[in-house]
């Protein structure tokens, strides 16, 4: 699918396939599609050029169902200020017409299972970001959605905060919701995602297993650090040197399967002398900066 909005294209050629009872990752810095890609799929957005199928069903001519057995979580908290969690999830739980018994223990249910217990009657205007982030998400549990539609949930959160929220998506996963979530924190889905697909100003640039994805394209570990273009040279000139290099300014990533053989090639190449680097294993923002040639950071 692909959406424009005039002569700007915000997803190009979209194609996923996201299996049901995973936790699937829409990765990629600000302004890659991935807001817009998440709308499309719950009907928010009209694809301009394809359809989406959620359940089976095309989602532009069946809104009402696919909606009902969904959870959406926007970027931005949609709540109301002036009621408590408890009002706001009951308000919430009425529009999905959940009886009211029902809805009272469902209610009880998510402000324990959130951590929302010492704010419970708290009017929202008053609560910190992390209450508004895990309230916005109870409410997108309310209804027992089959999908949960999370975008960015874990943006400007506290570590912590971070933490019970990876907890209860890896809770939800394994109780059989299927999840599909938004990110610019590779980390994260690394994590806690089976299979993320990574965008690049509106196309998908790789798609499949965080691991997967990582073993294929780049070898196993890498260093990382600052030098000139000329020590690159000295260093790299030789036989057998690493030749998956990257250099983002005066950061130098250097792939290779064992970092122990660039550490030592680059300690005998200086004399012996050993400079402050970095080895560690290879990760999925190596992947991004494989795949798109750019360096990942927030903007815009
Ligand atoms: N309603 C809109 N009108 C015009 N341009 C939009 C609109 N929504 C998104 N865009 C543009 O589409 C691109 C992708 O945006 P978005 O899907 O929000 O990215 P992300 O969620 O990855 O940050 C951006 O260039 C953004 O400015
Ligand atoms: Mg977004």
């Amino acid at each position: 699918m692909s959406k424009y909005f005039g002569a700007r294209a915000a997803v190009v050629d979209l194609d996923l396939k996201i299996p049901a009872g995973l936790c699937f990752a829409m990765l990629g810095p600000n302004g890659a599609g991935k807001t817009t890609g998440l709308r499309m799929i719950y009907g928010a957005a009209r694809p301009s050029a394809g359809s989406v199928r959620v359940f089976g069903l095309d989602v532009a001519r069946n809104p009402r169902a696919v909606r009902a057995r969904l959870g959406v979580t926007l970027q931005e908290n949609v709540l109301i200020e002036e009621l408590s969690p408890v009002e706001n999830l009951r308000v919430f739980g009425r529009y999905h017409r959940l009886p009211e018994k029902r809805l009272g223990a469902r209610v009880e249910e998510l402000i324990d299972w959130l951590d929302l217990r010492s704010h419970a009657e708290v009017p929202v205007a008053a609560l910190s970001g992390g209450f508004q982030r895990r309230l916005a998400i109870a409410l997108s549990l309310v209804n027992r959605p089959e999908l949960l539609l999370l975008d960015e949930p874990t943006t400007g959160l506290d570590p912590a905060a971070r933490q019970l929220l990876w907890a209860r998506i890896r809770e939800l996963r394994a109780a059989g919701t299927s999840i599909v979530l938004t990110t610019h924190y590779m980390e994260e889905a690394e994590r806690l995602c089976d299979r993320v697909a990574i965008l690049a100003r509106g196309r998908c640039v790789c798609e499949g297993a965080p691991r997967e994805l990582i073993a294929e394209r780049l070898p196993r570990e890498a260093v990382e650090v600052d030098c000139s273009a000329q020590d690159e040279r000295r260093w790299f000139t030789a036989p057998g040197s690493p030749d998956r290099r990257i250099r983002t300014g005066e950061r130098l990533i250097v792939y290779a399967e064992r970092a122990a053989e660039v550490i030592e090639r680059i300690r005998r190449s200086d004399g012996g002398e050993l400079r402050p680097l970095v080895a560690r294993p290879t990760n999925l923002e190596d992947v991004f900066l494989d795949a798109t040639g750019t360096v990942l950071r927030e903007s815009g």
